[in-house]
């Protein structure tokens, strides 16, 4: 049973695209990345789907006949059961993480065969199989979509039919940046898929991500050739780590707007246990910290800064003290950001 797209708004999405266009901001080119990891290790069985093993050969084009994606085409889909949806095309979607059986429900409605997960946390392969959905797990950073997954983005897009739903926690930045690779790739050119990112509210605060989809040319068929794809790829436990701690988070947020009590539509959230939850996903953090950065002093300085912070916000909500409380969650924050900024989100463009 399809059910059809309850809501579009085309014309805003194409509108605010367009305006963007017209103020872009500075266009940088090169620029490496850093090495993270793109995940296309080997996956076992038991983690989902695995590249058949007589594979088509990578035909190296995957625009077809179809006419490229333009702005016009952009529509916001608006379901409940789903979060931060963007339409381009016949193929292509972004959006935030589906969460639970009615969000894959809610894919598979929409004609998605296919999801692509470009963030740090475990896909959750079962509820998308269980309505016939298959995985993909290309982890990118905020720093840049590297060659490794565009080169995995061309391989899904070459090995699937129907449309693909690329995902990242919240929808904004990584999952629409990894869809405007798959735009770029299906012939779209870099405008197009610059008022992508647009009209996914992606931060300019992450250049690496709109560099990389500006910058695009379609990798060798050798390098795709060369992709291994999984559905469950296997992360650093420290990404994975912040990837949960996010999620944690987001309870926080909800706790900080509710004036640190229970809200009604949130009877999970607990204002004496989620900042324990924080602090404790932080300590996880600090103990799988890669050689790469445990080395630098100014990493650990900034690691326990925001464990203290996580205590003092753990200790004032305990106490009831909203203002306090108020005021180490904005510290903390501030803190996730500051060695974000450093560490994760990569050189700002010249
Ligand atoms: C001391 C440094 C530091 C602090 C403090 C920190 N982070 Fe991170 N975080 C990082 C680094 C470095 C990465 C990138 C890891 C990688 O890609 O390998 C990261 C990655 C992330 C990611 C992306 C995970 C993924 O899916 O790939 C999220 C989300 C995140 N952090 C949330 C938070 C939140 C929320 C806080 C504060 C409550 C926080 N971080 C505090 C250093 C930090």
């Amino acid at each position: 049973m399809r059910r059809p797209i309850p809501f579009r708004t085309p014309f805003l999405v194409a509108l605010l695209a367009t305006l963007a266009l017209a103020c872009a901001a500075a266009e940088g080119d090169g620029g490496g990345d850093d090495g993270h990891s793109a995940g296309l290790e080997p996956t076992s069985p038991e983690q989902g789907y695995v590249g058949p093993e007589a594979v088509v050969p990578p035909s190296g084009s995957v625009t077809g006949a179809a006419a490229p994606v333009r702005a016009e085409d952009f529509e916001r889909v608006e379901d409940p059961r789903l979060a931060a949806v963007l339409r381009a095309g016949p193929r292509i979607y972004s959006g935030a993480v589906p969460v639970g059986p009615e969000a894959f429900q809610a894919l598979a409605e929409l004609g998605v065969t296919t999801v692509v997960c470009v963030d740090g946390a475990r896909p959750d392969v079962d509820a998308a199989a269980a309505v016939g959905l298959r995985y993909f797990h290309v982890p990118i950073g905020y720093d840049g979509v590297d060659e490794g997954a565009r080169a995995a983005i061309v391989r899904i897009l070459e090995e699937t039919e129907g449309p693909i739903f690329f995902h990242c926690h919240h929808g904004h930045h990584r999952g629409p940046a990894a869809a405007a690779v798959a735009l770029r790739a299906l012939g779209a050119d870099a405008d197009t898929a610059r008022a992508f990112l647009v009209a996914a509210g992606t931060s300019p605060d992450y250049p690496g991500l709109w560099r990389d989809v500006a910058s695009f040319t379609p990798p060798s068929p050798g390098e795709v050739a060369a992709v291994r794809l999984s559905a469950v790829a296997e992360v650093e436990d420290f990404a994975a780590g912040m990837a949960q701690l996010d999620r944690i988070w987001d309870g926080v947020r909800i706790l900080a707007d509710a004036g640190w009590t229970t809200p009604l539509d949130h009877p999970d959230l607990d204002p004496d246990h989620q900042p324990v939850l924080v602090r404790q996903a932080l300590e996880a953090c600090a103990e799988a910290t890669p050689e790469r950065w445990s080395s630098e002093e100014e990493f650990r300085r900034q690691m326990r800064r925001a464990v203290e912070r996580a205590f003092a916000l753990e200790s004032a909500a305990a106490a009831g003290d909203a203002a306090g409380a108020d005021a180490a969650f904005r510290a903390l924050k501030r803190t996730c950001m500051s060695c974000h900024d450093t560490y994760r989100d990569g050189e700002d463009l010249p």
